[in-house]
């Protein structure tokens, strides 16, 4: 069988005024009245039945993720005990999976993406979960880079791999992985080529998995173990899940992987990073305003005004401005700065 785990558990300030501790990018209904975490799991539908599906979120938005998902099994989302980043989620994971089925298949999914293909998404799916059974390596997806962005991670890929399914997505053997290059670094690995974005997807088999945390991250790999062995699964994880590292699983097991495989992403993909990338799915009217609510405006254009409170927004002699509200805090910020939004959050009093 195959399990999936969905990682929920990410912070995304750079959603402020809408995301909050309690309300990270994932729990918001960005495009429609879906959030990003239920169309996360309503495309897997089909491909993994929910009793195998986990999902990882920590204490603070467990509330939130609960009241999103009415319908989905309770015992399966799990709250981490502190924030610890990815890897140790991901160890979390793969004790609760190697308790039901130490020969599982697994995949990791993040819960904050925009993709809009769900069958390309699947058949792609299919030939990583394919690839990673047969090789006993770990598996990636590549997406094709666009501009040397700073905070993907860059898989070079080396040798196409021809034993995974004939008729699926093209598969290569990883040459390195590199998490978050510097601007300069990207920008060579694209003049270079071969490079492709890492998705932030990972497939293996709990047991090649435990095989490389137990040479590159011991760490990591006494907590699966004693996850697997444990009578009382959530005592173990109140204990021991504090004291594990905080890194991310890129850092901890991907860079140093000595096999890697990469599968070719047919599907569209986007990581929607700050509020300028959400306003590129939102209606635009002639002005080049992007918007997702109703807005009065003369000589404005090239906003982005985004309304999750009943405020109409009239603008005046404006432009590039973003405009967010929200019944208790409203951001006007100028375009160019969403990246720093992030600073902007830390000088905010602990109520917002
Ligand atoms: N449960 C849990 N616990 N989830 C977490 C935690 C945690 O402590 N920290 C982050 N997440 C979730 C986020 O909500 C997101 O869904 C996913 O894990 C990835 O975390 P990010 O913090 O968004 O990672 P990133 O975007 O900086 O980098 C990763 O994704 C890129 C693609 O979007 C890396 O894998 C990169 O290599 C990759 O290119
Ligand atoms: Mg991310």
């Amino acid at each position: 069988p195959i399990y999936a785990l969905i990682l929920a558990g990410g912070s995304g300030q750079r959603f402020w005024p809408l995301s909050r501790d309690k309300s990270p990018k994932q729990l918001l209904c960005l495009f429609d009245d879906k959030t990003l975490l239920e169309h996360t799991i309503d495309r897997l539908e089909g491909l993994v039945p929910k009793e195998n599906i986990l999902i990882l979120t920590n204490h603070q938005q467990l509330d939130g993720v609960r009241s999103v998902l009415k319908d989905f099994p309770v015992e399966n989302i799990i709250a981490e005990p502190d924030k610890r980043d990815t890897g140790p989620a991901i160890a979390l994971a793969v004790g609760w999976v190697a308790a039901r089925d130490p020969s599982a298949t697994m995949m990791v999914l993040p819960s904050d993406h925009i993709i809009k293909d769900r069958e390309a998404f699947q058949n792609t799916l299919r030939t990583a979960c394919t690839a990673a059974q047969e090789s006993q390596a770990l598996v990636t997806i590549g997406i094709k880079p666009t501009w040397p962005c700073p905070s993907y991670g860059y898989i070079e890929r080396g040798d196409p791999y021809t034993a995974a399914a004939p008729d699926g997505n093209p598969v290569f053997e990883v040459l390195r992985f590199r998490e978050k290059p510097s601007a300069d670094l990207a920008e060579r690995f694209l003049e270079q080529g071969g490079f492709t974005w890492n998705a932030g997807m990972f497939f293996w088999s709990v047991e090649a998995v435990r095989n490389n945390l137990a040479t590159l991250c011991p760490e990591l790999a006494t907590f699966v173990d004693t996850l697997a062995g444990s009578s009382d699964f959530g005592a173990t994880v109140q204990t021991e899940f504090p004291n594990l590292p905080k890194l991310s699983i890129d850092y901890a097991l991907m860079e140093k992987a000595p096999r890697v495989l990469n599968v070719e992403a047919s599907f569209d993909w986007d990581d929607v990073g700050n509020w300028t990338s959400v306003g590129a799915y939102l209606f635009r009217d002639g002005y080049g305003n992007q918007q997702n609510c109703e807005v009065s405006h003369l000589d404005s254009g090239h906003n982005l005004i985004f309304s999750n409170s009943k405020q109409h927004v009239a603008m005046l002699g404006v432009e590039h401005l973003m405009v967010i509200t929200t019944p208790d805090a409203i951001l006007i910020a100028h375009r160019s700065e969403a990246e720093k939004i992030k600073k902007l959050v830390e000088t905010l009093p602990d109520s917002l």
